[in-house]
């Protein structure tokens, strides 16, 4: 165990009328992993998890939506990569109503992932 747990830029629980109901978390996407859009590595990756009585209702799409507001402050300028099976129609609806935009597909997990980047102002030039 580490002696301080692993920092994460953001991690955001979502409550509806005082019942948690789903986690959107931004963390530094690890180096080793496949899907990257700069050399370096590490970027902001949102990830979202809610429970099934809680989806169809844009619950997801609205706490996204102000995690990515929240990213735009708290890190100007810094794009935002997702990461989601391919075959997760739902996940993948959701990136692109955010306004990710597809880079690449790949296998990882035994699995198509689809791999997309949103960016808070269009990318110059
Ligand atoms: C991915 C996930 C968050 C999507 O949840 P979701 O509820 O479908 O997403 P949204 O918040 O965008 O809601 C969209 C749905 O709400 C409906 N909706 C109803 N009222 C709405 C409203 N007022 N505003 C917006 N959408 C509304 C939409 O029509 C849409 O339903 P449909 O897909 O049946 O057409 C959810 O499926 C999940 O947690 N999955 C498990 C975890 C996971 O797969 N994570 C991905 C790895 S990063």
């Amino acid at each position: 165990m580490p002696a301080v747990p692993r920092r994460r830029p953001g991690l955001f629980v979502v409550d509806l009328d005082g019942t948690v109901i789903g986690m959107v978390t931004v963390n530094r996407r690890a180096p080793e992993r496949p899907g990257h859009i700069r050399p370096e590595a590490g970027e902001a990756e949102l990830g979202y998890m809610f429970l099934p009585e809680a989806w169809g209702h844009g619950y997801a799409a609205e706490a996204c939506a102000a995690a990515l507001r929240w990213v735009a402050d708290a890190l100007p300028g810094e794009p935002v990569v997702l990461c989601t099976q391919a075959v997760n129609n739902r996940s993948v609806r959701l990136a692109v109503k955010l306004g990710f935009t597809e880079v690449e597909r790949f296998e990882e997990y035994g699995a198509e992932q689809w791999f997309g980047v949103w960016f808070s102002e269009p990318p110059s030039g």
